[in-house]
């Protein structure tokens, strides 16, 4: 019976077929219900069981071998079907745009890093979930403070203590605390507030902390980084002003405009006709800030800034409504940068 079984294998290595017609009917022959496996199996039952554990490997092995061959085929077969009923032109350039599109927020996000490494700013990071110290108290926000507030904060139900942090400041903290000055940092990140998700608002939004910290640095420093950045973002041409501001970790504080990238400051609609728009706030690191890091404030002094990565890239690109960021519609992906 074994030689009958090698002399089936042979035949199933040297079976060819031209079409789907073709396979099929060696699928039947060999295993088909009446098809040579079955008939060889009956057989087998009947030789003496001395016999039955070599000729039961061989049986496999021709098993096997149809099933290899039957794949085979259906492959090579499978696709020169598919090739000939393709109207498709096989020497035509590859369309680069299947790759997919990096993110708008991604893109945006690289151009801050890399207009922020090139005046020699490290990237830095910190954990999404937060204590209260990080992400509040180091920051000098004082205990009643209404930022604080369950409806802008998402808490841990079981510990008060824990929560998504609400802002990238908080890296600023822990960055402070185990590197001795000079600093000079950006963090990007995520972050999360406790708001009705609408054109202009939404529970998870993205940041870059700025952080600068060395001996006798100046508030002018802090303007000329600044304008430095938003004309490398923004253009060669753009202005911006500080109108004072408050934040519990600066003193002094401010808020950042820009001429309006849109109208170059005439006014129109994105600007409200102001020909200015709001892109950050920052300021001067309170030295109760640096204090709550083990700095000495007397020795040291620094700047710190934050922007809405969102915000910028609706700006840069003109896109009206914050929710498509987080929608996943190719047809709005597809409109930025492309892999190539
Ligand atoms: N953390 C502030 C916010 O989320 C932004 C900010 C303002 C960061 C001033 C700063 C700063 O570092 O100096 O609104």
């Amino acid at each position: 019976m074994i030689s009958s079984i090698q002399r089936y294998i042979n035949e199933v290595n040297n079976e060819n077929a031209l079409d789907q017609n073709g396979i099929e009917e060696i699928r039947i022959k060999y295993l088909g219900k009446k098809g040579i496996l079955n008939e060889l199996f009956e057989q087998f039952k009947t030789i003496p069981n001395s016999e039955k554990k070599e000729t039961g490997v061989y049986l496999n092995e021709l098993k096997t071998a149809v099933q290899n061959k039957l794949l085979i085929l259906k492959e090579s077969i499978g696709s020169d079907e598919l090739n000939l009923a393709s109207d498709k032109d096989l020497t035509q350039p590859v369309d680069f745009n299947l790759n997919g599109a990096r993110h708008p927020l991604s893109i945006v996000r690289n151009q801050i890093v890399q207009i922020f490494q090139g005046i020699g700013y490290s990237i830095s990071e910190g954990p999404e979930i937060e204590d209260d110290w990080h992400n509040f108290s180091a920051l000098n926000f004082p205990q009643d403070h209404p930022a604080r507030d369950m409806q802008d904060t998402f808490f841990i139900e079981k510990n008060p203590d824990i929560a998504l942090r609400t802002h990238t400041s908080s890296v600023q903290v822990r960055i402070m605390e185990k590197t001795p000055p000079p600093i000079r940092t950006i963090s990007p990140g995520r972050v999360f507030r406790n708001e009705a998700i609408s054109a202009r608002a939404h529970c998870i939004f993205h940041q870059v902390e700025g952080l600068y910290i060395d001996k006798n640095v100046s508030f002018a420093e802090l303007k000329q980084t600044l304008l430095y950045f938003a004309r490398e973002m923004f253009g060669e041409h753009t202005q911006i002003r500080l109108r004072p501001s408050y934040f519990p970790f600066t003193e002094p504080s401010a808020e950042m405009d820009i001429s309006c990238n849109i109208c170059g400051g005439s006014g129109c609609n994105i600007c409200k006709h102001t020909g200015w728009v709001e892109i950050l706030g920052c300021g001067m690191v309170d030295p109760n800030v640096l204090e709550n890091c083990g700095i000495d404030s007397k020795q040291y002094s620094g700047f710190a800034f934050g922007m809405g990565i969102e915000r910028i890239t609706m700006l840069k690109y003109q896109i009206k409504d914050l929710r498509l960021f987080f929608e996943n519609d190719i047809r709005f992906l597809q409109q930025f940068e492309t892999f190539i």
